[in-house]
């Protein structure tokens, strides 16, 4: 329910009043009633400009408006007949009124219309074969064939010399990496600082102390530079990183040629957080696939989903088995319960592995289907004070989100304008990441930048996500880009 109260306004009102209380409620309509609380008619910015441009003053009263038979509904009313009152009035606003004719509610068009979501799950049509599988089988319990299956088919997709454990999220991949190369108690890694959350909390789980690294203009990701920097910084302060982790992100590889490069100089392992990227080439090879592990996530905004899961990849089987073990409580091969080290409850089960297999199967129609939205936003939303995510010409981004920067110099209208101008039709739009070094979490850690002053603030400062999920159709994007330039042309 919305709050109406402080929509009304009586005749005695003055328009100058009356405007500021329209300023305030970001309703763009007031409600004007009598003495006994009952709807007189509606007020909108038009009719308050129309009574100025005949000649009366900001302190003249509403009651110089004329008289208008303003559309109302009765708390009776369902909502198709509120949406038939509102489509046969070409109205975008129902006040509803009880037996006293006084407001009570009201509806506004974009109350009935659909949420344009961010990036929600887009189902392919095969997922409940497989878990129709699982229940005729009663493989319901954590593990078997799907399980094993979705491994076998996520490194077959990524390419055939890698293996996968299949997991319970994205951060746990992430938390066993770090494991796995025995990063323990004040260790440094090294971490891309534009980033959600999740990449960097596992370095705190192990104990060990983050190092954040700036993005480069070119691929927003990690800035091979100011790892260099920041590598070099650490080795002189005698605390050689034990490892990076970097992300491709919102689907764009990072520079992997110049990543690994260092990697190898410098011989510190590489996890990338392919989170975001699943599906992604760099010259033509699957990001994930470069570093000594890819982590993958499957939680439900991400180009494919199992509803929420994650997977560890590398070449190394051995490690991968490893993790495998680690994930489900670090049991020792025995018939009875013996454990030599701390393990974790990180498996993905047999119920989602099934809808992973089905999703797998449309991985690379959704990069298309991402690609296209994208296309279609760059194509058709063309404002000069806009610019979009660059994807270097030697990779394919699966566009995972499709991102647009605002230029300060051009405009007042900021991230935070905008998203919630889209929120009020019903349109998620989100910030970027916040940067990590931001964060009052890392307020103590150390931070290395691209150039002289940091490039992913600007990014944060500037960049906001637009609707991209696969199953948006372009009646929903034109929608979005009409509400995006008729925003930027009224201010
Ligand atoms: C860059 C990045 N890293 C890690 C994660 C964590 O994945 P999950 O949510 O599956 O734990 C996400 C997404 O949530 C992400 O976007």
């Amino acid at each position: 329910m919305k709050d109406i109260k402080k929509l009304l306004v009586t005749s005695t009102c003055t328009i100058k009043t009356a405007m500021k209380v329209l300023e305030s409620t970001s309703m763009s309509i007031l409600l004007l009633v009598d003495d006994n609380g009952a709807l007189v008619r509606t007020i909108t910015d038009g009719d308050m400009r129309r009574l100025l441009l005949f000649g009366f003053g900001l302190e003249d009263t509403l009651s110089k408006l004329p008289k208008h038979n303003s559309i109302s509904a009765s708390v009776h009313s369902s909502q198709d007949e509120i949406l038939s009152l509102m489509r046969e009035g070409q109205v975008g606003q129902i006040p509803v009124v009880n037996e006293l004719q006084q407001p009570v509610e009201i509806f506004f068009d974009e109350d009935f219309r659909l949420k344009i979501f961010l990036s929600n799950p887009h189902m392919g049509g095969l997922e409940m074969g497989y878990v129709g599988q699982a229940f005729d089988s009663n493989w319901v319990a954590p593990l078997g064939p799907n399980v094993d299956g979705f491994e076998q088919e996520l490194s077959n997709y990524i390419g055939d010399s890698y293996y996968a454990a299949a997991l319970n999220s994205g951060t746990s991949a992430i938390h066993l990496a770090l494991r796995l190369l025995d990063v323990a108690h004040n260790d440094f890694v090294l971490c891309s600082s534009f980033t959600f959350v999740a990449s960097a909390n596992p370095i705190l789980y192990q104990k060990a102390i983050p190092v954040f690294v700036d993005s480069e203009p070119e691929t927003w990701s990690m800035s091979p530079v100011a790892l260099e920097r920041a590598i070099k910084t650490c080795i002189k302060q005698n605390k050689k990183p034990k490892a990076i982790i970097l992300v491709h992100l919102y689907g764009q590889s990072a520079n992997m040629e110049k990543i690994m490069a260092l990697s190898e100089l410098y011989n510190i392992p590489v996890i990338e957080d392919a989170a975001e990227s699943l599906g992604s080439l760099y010259k033509d090879r699957h990001t994930g696939t470069f570093g000594k592990f890819g982590v993958f996530s499957f939680n439900g905004n991400k180009i494919i989903t199992t509803s929420g899961g994650g997977a560890l990849v590398s070449r190394d089987k051995v490690l991968i088995e490893r993790a495998r073990y680690l994930s489900t409580q670090a049991k020792e091969n025995f018939s009875h319960y013996e454990h030599t080290e701390v393990g974790y409850n990180y498996r993905m089960s047999n119920i989602l592995a099934g809808i992973g297999r089905g999703q797998l199967k449309v991985l690379d129609k959704r990069v298309g289907e991402k690609r296209s939205i994208f296309n279609y936003y760059k194509d058709n939303l063309v404002i000069d004070c806009i610019d979009w995510m660059p994807e270097h010409k030697r990779d394919h981004s699966n566009r995972w989100l499709s991102v647009l920067t605002i230029n300060p110099n051009m405009t007042d209208i900021t991230p935070s304008d905008l998203i919630k101008k889209l929120s009020k039709k019903n349109i998620e739009a989100r910030h970027v990441w916040k940067p990590m070094h931001l964060q009052p979490l890392f307020a103590e850690n150390d931070y290395y930048t691209h150039g002289d002053i940091s490039f992913c603030d600007s990014l944060y400062n500037t960049g906001v996500c637009l609707p991209s999920a696969s199953d948006m159709n372009t009646d929903q994007q034109a929608f979005v880009i009409e509400e995006i330039i008729k925003y930027f042309k009224k201010n």
